[in-house]
C-alpha cells in the first residue's frame, strides 16, 4: 500500500494548474481560506496567459506562473518547463482544475498518487473533450464528474469520488455543464480534504479511504 500524504493538518501545499475560467480553483482558494480544506493553495500554473482564473489567484495574493504552450518548439520542451516549474513549488498535491493540456507521462508517474483531476463526466464515461454534448446525443440519462487520481493514460486513473446529476429532456450543453459545475464544486473539495487529512492511499490501483475501499458515489 502506498501513503499518500503527508498526514498533516493545514500545511498541505496545493498546487492548482488551469486553462480557464477558474471557478474550481475559486471554490478551492475560499474552502481553503475559511478552513473548510485543511490545506493552502501554494501557486497556480497556468498554459493561458489569459486564463481569468490567473487574476482569481491574483486577487487571494497566490503565486502564480504561466508557462505558454505556444511559446515552445514542440511538446518536449513545454512538458520540460511545465515539470520544472511545478517541481519549484515543491506541492504536496497537484490539482488539475480545467487543465486542458495532456501531461507528460514521466511528469504524472513521478508525481503519481500526488496528482489529482476533474473531469466533467462520470468515467469511465465520455473520457475526452465534449463531454455535455455527447451526453445528450447519447441520451444518457444520468451524467456528472468524477475526481480521480492522474495516470499516463487519459482520463482513466483511479476514482476518488463521483457527483451524479439527472439529464433532462430540456437540457442543453450549456444547462447541462452547470448542473455539473455544482457537483464538481461539492466533490473536489471533500477529494482534497481526504488527502490533506491522510486519508487517502492507492492499493493495486483502487483508492482506499481509511483503510477501506472507497465508496465513489458518496
Ligand atoms: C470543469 O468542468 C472541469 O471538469 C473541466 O474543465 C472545467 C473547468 O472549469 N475539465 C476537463 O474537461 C478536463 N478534461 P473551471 O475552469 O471553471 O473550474
Amino acid at each position: 500500500m502506498q501513503s499518500l500524504s503527508k498526514s498533516q493538518t493545514n500545511n498541505c501545499h496545493l498546487l492548482v494548474l488551469i486553462s480557464g475560467s477558474g471557478t474550481n480553483l475559486q471554490v478551492i482558494i475560499d474552502q481553503c481560506k475559511n478552513g473548510t480544506i485543511p490545506a493552502q493553495v501554494c501557486g497556480v500554473i497556468s498554459d493561458e496567459p489569459q486564463a481569468k482564473g490567473l487574476q482569481r489567484a491574483k486577487n487571494a495574493r497566490i503565486q502564480t506562473t504561466v508557462v505558454d504552450y505556444h511559446c515552445f518548439d514542440d511538446r518536449q520542451s513545454f512538458d520540460h518547463r511545465l515539470g520544472q516549474e511545478i517541481d519549484c513549488y515543491r506541492p504536496d498535491l497537484v490539482v488539475l482544475a480545467g487543465f486542458m493540456r495532456i501531461l507528460d507521462a514521466e511528469l504524472v508517474e513521478r508525481y503519481y498518487g500526488r496528482m489529482l483531476n476533474i473531469h466533467p463526466s462520470l468515467l469511465p464515461n465520455y473520457q475526452g473533450l465534449n463531454t455535455h454534448a455527447r451526453a445528450i446525443a447519447g441520451r444518457a440519462t444520468e451524467h456528472g464528474a468524477s475526481v480521480h487520481f492522474v495516470t499516463p493514460e487519459l482520463d482513466a486513473g483511479p476514482i476518488v469520488i463521483q457527483g451524479r446529476v439527472p439529464v433532462l429532456p430540456s437540457d442543453t450543453p450549456e444547462s447541462l455543464a452547470q448542473r455539473v459545475h455544482q457537483e464538481e464544486y461539492r466533490i473536489y473539495p471533500r477529494a482534497i480534504t481526504w488527502f490533506a487529512q491522510g486519508r487517502l492511499s492507492i492499493q493495486a490501483d483502487r483508492v482506499l479511504l481509511d483503510g477501506r475501499p472507497i465508496d465513489i458515489c458518496a
